[in-house]
């Protein structure tokens, strides 16, 4: 969890950062920070709460300098108040440092700190890093920061920067992303509020080129500064200053910087016309499910990403999720099996990571996961790969951890993802896994010809479906969540297909109103959860016209019976749902049945979306929560 930031360039860095914070605080945003370098002092500025309250506080109290660093919070050592905000300073306060992740031994490195005469000021693991650095800088910031990261245990990501290094930032990386961002160069201009006495480039290096240098633990805050990027590996230290930029080992080993152009926009990043970055990425889905399939099609014909796995050989599957990428799972499962007929397990990562699976010939591990950087999902496919396991990787985020580890990448092509509840990136992975089934399908002779046209043709009907839904069930959505906004406990059912999106309807409601929900497969309903029901208790149904249909509206009629208030989603115009429901939710029906789980989710997003709305809620950045979850 948390974001870091650091920028260096000729733009008040202030005004950079909060930026940059705002672009990461989905990544945490229980407090702030920001440690700028200015005539040979550290200006620090910090909040608890919001990141508004930092920057009231800046404007309050701005704080000059063109060089810094800064953090957006989830805490995990010590709560939310100021004194554990980042940056943490050395004793001198002439040290100051951003970190995300966890040192694990930083117990042992505190003691040791304290013993030699270190007071610290915060409850903070990170703390021990400013710390250990300044008991070993001797005016060479590489040389401390190298020692330090030699007695560092654990996950993280820290930047630094020195009273006395004007412009400089270093920064470093052992299990937790961070990426180096460098602008357009600016021949002739020197950078403004560059001190004249400037020694900031004590270990060599090139002069500069005088181009903006960034640092982010993720790439919208790069934005719009960068024009391209480098995505920094496991145990290297980036060096930022006057010379540019210059990467090398832990030990000191030097690493050719190869940055790339970055590809997203400004405007991919914003919030354009909607109120709320949740209610902007339900509304892209058409084009997120357009663009992917377009990805994926050639001449008419699927084409297949190479995942250098062969596919033929697969005979057991095992999904690694959490989350929503578990709900999608699910669904993936029944593709699998159905589509390709591979027996495939759906392992929830936290669980799986500290079993002992066995890993048998043929098996291939499918990493799920929208950031790419959640922690469990990560440890699961490090173990799986430690037992010879290959690993394919279905992501949103292709430069990220769970990418980068694999041995194939699907990419969902959903652009980035900043609402805390996911969305557009459920409805990718669902017909990510709808195509990597065609494909093992494929590869296993399995999918003929006219099959693979019957569910192109599906496919490319999909997006249209997606917008006629979100338009056509808006308004019954909106009144429900009129009706029902303060029901504290609602309950979701859902069969087959229809139960991963039960269970991903009452994750919504729960993450972002803060209702209590649970989903249920409708035929388990009856063993024990259906005492619940209550002529107060909103009752959620998904009935479309699947090979359940008949089924589930049995369980429908049992809810009906204790005079439970149900609202059916189902397709318009089907009149046995509209006369057995006290509401309806239409949705478009899908050609293929296996595609319905991707419209049946849509009146869900926007039913929590309003409920939130109404609950007074915030519905980009809930309580509690942060977007990447990379701690354990
Ligand atoms: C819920 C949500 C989470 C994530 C989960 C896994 O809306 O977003 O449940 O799905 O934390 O995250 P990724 O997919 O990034 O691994």
């Amino acid at each position: 969890m948390c974001g870091i930031a650091g920028y260096i360039g000729h733009k008040p860095a202030g005004q950079v950062l909060i930026v940059a914070l705002e672009r990461l605080k989905y990544r945490g945003y229980d407090s702030a920070g920001l440690a700028l370098v200015d005539e040979g002092e550290i200006r620090l500025r910090r909040a608890a709460g919001k990141l508004k309250n930092l920057s009231d506080k800046l404007d309050a109290v701005p704080a000059p300098g063109t060089c810094g660093i800064a953090h957006t919070r989830w805490a995990t050592h010590g709560p939310p108040t100021e004194a554990n905000c980042h940056p943490h300073l050395s004793g001198d306060e002439r040290i100051a440092v951003v970190h995300n992740g966890i040192i694990e031994n930083h117990e042992e490195l505190r003691r040791e700190l304290q013993a030699q005469g270190a007071v610290f000021r915060s409850e903070t693991d990170t703390e021990v890093i400013p710390h250990l650095i300044a008991s070993v800088y001797r005016g060479k910031p590489l040389e401390a920061v190298r020692a330090t990261v030699a007695r560092l245990r654990g996950s993280f990501a820290f930047a630094v920067v020195f009273a006395d290094q004007p412009r400089r930032i270093i920064a470093v990386r052992q299990g937790s992303p961070l990426l180096v961002g460098r602008g357009r160069s600016a021949p002739g201009s020197a950078p403004a509020g560059r001190a004249r006495n400037d020694r900031s480039v004590t270990d060599g290096g090139t002069p500069s080129d005088q181009r903006e240098l960034l640092i982010a633990s993720d790439i919208p805050a790069l934005l719009p500064h960068a024009t391209e990027m480098l995505v920094l590996e496991d145990g290297q230290i980036a060096d930022l200053g006057e010379h540019g930029v210059r990467i090398t080992t832990f030990t000191g080993s030097p690493v050719t910087a190869v940055f790339k152009p970055i590809e997203i926009t400004a405007e991919a990043v914003s919030k354009g016309k909607h109120d709320t970055f949740m209610a902007k990425e339900i509304a892209e889905q058409p084009e997120v499910l357009r663009r992917l399939l377009d990805s994926r099609l050639r001449d008419g014909r699927l084409v297949e990403p190479d995942l250098g796995v062969d596919l033929r050989a697969v005979n057991h599957l095992v999904f690694l999720a959490c989350g929503t990428s578990w709900h999608a799972a699910l669904n993936g499962r029944r593709y699998l099996e159905s589509l390709a007929r591979v027996h495939v397990e759906v392992d929830i990562s936290s669980e799986y990571r500290y079993r002992n699976p066995i890993a048998a010939g043929g098996t291939l591990v499918v990493s799920i996961s929208q950031s790419g950087e959640t922690a469990d999902t990560i440890a699961g496919q490090r173990l799986a790969r430690a037992k010879f396991i290959p690993v394919v990787a279905l992501v949103n985020v292709v430069t990220s951890t769970i990418a980068r580890e694999s041995g194939g990448v699907l990419p969902l092509l959903a652009g980035p993802e900043i609402g805390v509840a996911s969305t557009k990136a459920y409805t990718a992975q669902l017909f990510a896994l709808w195509l990597f089934a065609l494909q093992v399908a494929k590869a296993k002779g399995l999918l003929d010809p006219e099959t693979e046209s019957k569910a192109i043709a599906a496919a490319l009907r999909l997006p249209g479906q997606v917008a006629e839904t979100l338009a056509g069930c808006e308004s019954a959505v909106a009144e429900a969540a009129d009706l029902f906004s303060a029901a504290n406990d609602t309950v979701f059912l859902g069969r087959g297909g229809e139960h991963p999106t039960a269970l991903e309807g009452a994750l919504k409601l729960k993450e972002i109103a803060y209702v209590h929900a649970s989903g249920y497969p409708a035929g388990e309903f009856k063993h024990g959860p259906i005492a619940q029901v209550t002529a107060k208790l909103p009752v959620i149904c998904l009935c479309p016209h699947d090979q359940l249909y008949e089924k589930m509206l049995s369980n429908v009629q049992e809810v009906r019976a204790r005079h439970g208030r149900i609202i059916g989603v189902g397709h318009a115009g089907d009149r046995q749902l509209k006369d057995l429901c006290d509401h309806v939710f239409p949705v478009a029906r899908a050609d293929d049945e296996m595609l319905q789980p991707l419209l049946s989710i849509l009146p869900l997003q926007r039913y929590a979306y309003h409920v939130a709305r109404r609950r007074d809620c915030d519905v980009d950045q809930p309580r509690n929560l942060a977007k990447s979850v990379t701690v354990e």
